[in-house]
């Protein structure tokens, strides 16, 4: 269906708050002209908001308010008005107990901040992992024109000639340690040279991963994913989309009209080439939730099943965001699943053009870093969804961070109850444990950790490391750092705190992996698995009271996003009446 521009010039939004005489529009007006704004900024054209994640305390994003006061220039340049407004920003390295449990509480203060507020249209700023899916779920459930502007990667790491991958590097390292390849004090000056500049992490990692799920959904402009944070080019990215909100509010082109389902099978497919993180699956189906895309686990299988992976990326490859960026960046990438068949190229995007449009003419400028078609890095990319008696409602795995050996394995279950069980008895060298075992963690799903940790890749015991073994079969119902590797079962769903089998393994059960046939098997009894489930206790007690109380009774399981029951679904940009 082809996009129909509403007629312009027509009243506008913002204009119920300024666009009068009442004493209520003076009240509106007076107070914002505090700031300085001229008279005439009130006249009727497009207010646009900038809702910004900065903060110190998400050092990904620090470095937004210099991307803020661009955006401001290109939509003055365009004729509007902008206004910065802060909203509560999940900085993925500090906060407790997880980044994760606080998307829907930043995604609650988007929607309302942007409906509350005399807003035409927004520019959403982010770059930290879960600031993305935030802005975007939140923009959604209002509905108003709107448009992202990554803050974009850091440089690459170096350290004595090697690339330091954000988080890659340092799981990487910490496991050297444990296997007694790298001294502390080796580690401590590698520490020195990961975040070189601002930027979110440099790696092929759920900030870079959300980055090019904007792009590849037709929420940003064509290339915006991989423009380094402090490349010039970034402020120039921030200045254009200032400009081209202005327009989108003249044409009334919401995100309901970009985030269709083609859409979303054209960011499927998108994050198989790029061997992207297992945590847009969750993040994609909470959006796809917010504007009523019924998108399942199962079309994450369906959709990205047969992509390759052909962007060398840590942690699946070789190089970094800056290398990528310099290759030619996503659009070479889309532009080769429109060659493939597997785009949906009339997606509309925010740019006004459609997904095919938009790449047409993209070149590639290394073919190591973005491979030739007959050379992917893996040839089935994508997330495989494995179902079976341990995961009734669905788990996923990352075939291209994955060992291909252990793809199809049966071992012996190691559990731990939760992660505190796993950091007391990991390195215990007593530990019945060989590489042949398949390790169980449980209570790290949405409601157990609570918020979903990502603990998923769990380090290998000391005792298998020092063997030179790096990977084993984990599973669990955590999630997993987009910058994380190995064969990890993740999201395993329902979770072990709401019920699910998980809860009931014990060790010395064994469990099956085919990854092929897409099966996740416990090889016990039914009648076993059914008195095991009943007899057995649930150990969340449910918080007294505040946001982890409301978090804990409201949150959904990672098979559907883990959004909150109420949130999901758009509740549009009406507002009651003024109070005053
Ligand atoms: Fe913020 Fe990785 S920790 S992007």
């Amino acid at each position: 269906m082809t996009f129909q521009p509403a007629a312009w010039p027509r009243k506008l939004r913002s204009q119920e708050w300024f666009g009068g005489d009442s004493r209520d529009h003076i009240y509106h007006r007076s107070w914002m002209k505090n700031q300085g704004l001229p008279a005439d900024l009130f006249d009727g054209r497009p207010v646009i908001g900038i809702c910004n994640t900065w903060s110190q305390l998400t050092p990904c994003n620090a470095h937004l308010r210099d991307l803020a006061e661009r955006v401001k220039h290109g939509i003055y340049e365009a004729g509007g008005l902008p206004l910065e407004f802060p909203v509560f920003s999940t900085g993925e390295s500090a906060l407790r107990p997880t980044a994760m449990m606080y998307r829907n509480l930043a995604a609650m203060d988007v929607e309302e901040a942007i409906r509350a507020n005399p807003l035409d249209g927004v520019v959403l700023l982010c770059g930290c992992d879960k600031t993305t899916p935030a802005l975007l779920m939140g923009a959604a459930s209002v509905d108003l024109p709107a448009i992202m502007v990554s803050g974009g990667p850091m440089m690459n790491g170096w350290f004595r000639g090697e690339r330091v991958g954000s988080g890659t590097a340092l799981w990487q390292m910490s496991e050297d340690i444990k296997a007694g390849k790298m001294s502390r004090e080796d580690f401590l000056e590698a520490e020195q040279a990961m975040s070189r500049s601002p930027g979110s992490c440099n790696t092929m990692g759920t900030a870079s991963s959300m980055a090019s799920m904007v792009e590849a959904l037709g929420m940003a402009l064509s290339g915006n994913a991989a423009i380094p944070a402090v490349d010039s080019r970034r402020r120039v990215m921030s200045h254009v989309t200032g400009r081209r909100i202005v327009q989108m509010v003249k044409d009334d082109l919401k995100p309901s009209d970009v985030l269709t389902r083609d859409a979303f099978q054209n960011a499927i497919r998108t994050n198989g080439a790029i061997g992207g993180s297992t945590n847009a699956v969750i993040h994609l189906m909470a959006i796809a939730g917010r504007v009523g895309i019924d998108l399942t686990l199962d079309d994450w299988d369906t959709f990205g099943r047969d992509v390759p992976t052909i962007v060398n990326l840590m942690p699946s490859g070789k190089y970094l965001m800056e290398e990528f960026f310099y290759a030619g960046g996503l659009p070479v990438v889309i532009k080769r699943l429109g060659e493939a068949g597997l785009l949906n190229r009339d997606a509309l995007t925010v740019s006004g053009d459609t997904a095919w449009d938009q790449v047409k003419d993209a070149v590639n400028h290394n073919e190591d870093v973005i491979r030739p078609a007959g050379e992917p890095l893996a040839k089935q990319g994508g997330i495989a969804v494995l179902r079976g008696n341990l995961a009734p409602k669905g788990a996923v795995l990352k075939p291209s961070a994955a060992s291909p050996h252990l793809l199809t394995h049966r071992g012996r279950a190691v559990v731990f109850e939760d992660i505190d069980d796993y950091k007391a008895r990991i390195n215990d060298d007593d530990l019945d444990i060989d590489e042949t075992c398949v390790m169980v963690l449980k209570m790290c799903g949405p409601r157990g950790y609570p918020g979903m940790s990502e603990v998923g890749n769990m380090g290998l015991p000391p005792k298998v490391l020092k063997k030179g073994i790096t990977d084993m079969v984990r599973i669990s119902d955590a999630r997993m750092s987009g910058t994380a590797y190995g064969t990890v079962i993740l999201h395993t769903s329902p979770e072990a705190a709401a019920g699910g089998p998980l809860a009931i393994v014990q060790n010395g059960d064994m469990i099956e992996l085919d990854m092929p046939n897409r099966r996740l098997h416990l090889d016990v009894p039914d009648d076993e698995i059914a008195r095991r489930l009943a007899a057995w206790e649930n150990p969340v007690v449910p918080p007294a009271s505040g946001y982890a109380r409301l978090f804990h009774d409201h949150v959904q399981g990672a098979d559907t996003g883990a959004d909150f029951d109420f949130l999901v679904g758009c509740r549009g940009n009406a507002v009651p009446r003024d109070s005053h």
